[in-house]
């Protein structure tokens, strides 16, 4: 596709704002302005629906990469070479690490900033916070490993709703507010199903007291894609204080179950 670089600049605030986003950032604005300009184009072609691909174009697509797919995007930064990163500091807290590792987290940042605006209590709020940062790590099953990343530090809501937000993306609850997105067709095919035990999963889900917890999640998720968004961390530091225990050694040292993953998270750059 071909941009039209003034135009792209200026849909950023222009030259100076660009010049304070650092790399990942930019990229991630030109992501979404090249999504942007593709909704446009097909909204040209005489409103023609985008063409999805089935299961098998996604499958052929497998030997074409020099990465899987489901590498965290620490690792496969998906754009050409990775870069250097910041190492943490001690104690390091959660906030280091949406601003280390986890940043620019718009996707995550923008979820919560909806939960917050719709009234949604604090554990959802947490949980939309955290819901999708685990995907720095690694991407298939990311609501299970993104539960056992917080499991050790947040509410049971909170880790509840994290886990199975993953399940119930695949499941409309119009009731609820939550349609079956677009983006599944294009990343899963339209033709997918999901496995067995994601589909035992929401049978288990469907009648569990706390269905509404991941729910939200989902009903937040779907629409925390806007580009022109500006969003940051602080305005949850407060629900952070109060829900999310500290560790005092920080982070990845604490010697929980799940220490090893910030561990990792933290240097994804140790070859052993
Ligand atoms: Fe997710
Ligand atoms: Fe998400």
């Amino acid at each position: 596709m071909e941009i039209d670089r003034r135009a792209f600049i200026a849909s950023l605030g222009g030259t100076a704002a660009v010049a304070a986003m650092d790399s990942e950032a930019k990229a991630d604005a030109l992501e979404h302005y090249m999504e942007e300009q593709l909704n446009d184009q097909v909204a040209q072609q005489g409103g023609q629906p985008e063409k999805f691909p089935t299961v098998a174009e996604i499958e052929a697509q497998i030997e074409t990469r020099n990465v899987r797919r489901g590498a965290g995007s620490l690792f496969a930064s998906g754009r050409g070479n990775v870069k250097k990163l910041q190492p943490m500091p001690k104690n390091a807290t959660l906030l280091d690490f949406f601003k280390l590792r986890f940043d620019p987290a718009n996707h995550v940042l923008q979820s919560a900033t909806r939960a917050m605006k719709t009234g949604m209590s604090e554990e959802i709020i947490l949980a939309c916070l955290c819901h999708d940062v685990v995907l720095n790590l690694i991407k298939p099953d990311h609501g299970w490993w993104g539960a056992q990343l917080f499991e050790p530090y947040v509410p049971e809501k909170t880790t509840f709703a994290i886990r199975y937000h993953q399940t119930l993306r695949f499941y409309p609850d119009p009731e609820a507010g939550y349609e079956y997105p677009d983006q599944y067709y294009r990343i899963f095919g339209t033709d997918y199903t999901p496995p067995p035990h994601i589909e035992a999963t929401y049978k288990m889900l469907k009648n569990h007291k706390w269905y509404m917890e991941p729910r939200l999640v989902t009903v937040n998720d779907l629409y925390a894609f806007d580009p022109n968004a500006k969003v940051s961390i602080e305005p949850f530091m407060d629900i952070v204080g109060r829900h999310f225990k500290q560790p005092k050694e920080g982070l990845g040292m604490d010697n929980s179950p799940s220490a090893h993953m910030w561990r990792t998270i933290a240097n994804p750059d140790s070859p052993l």
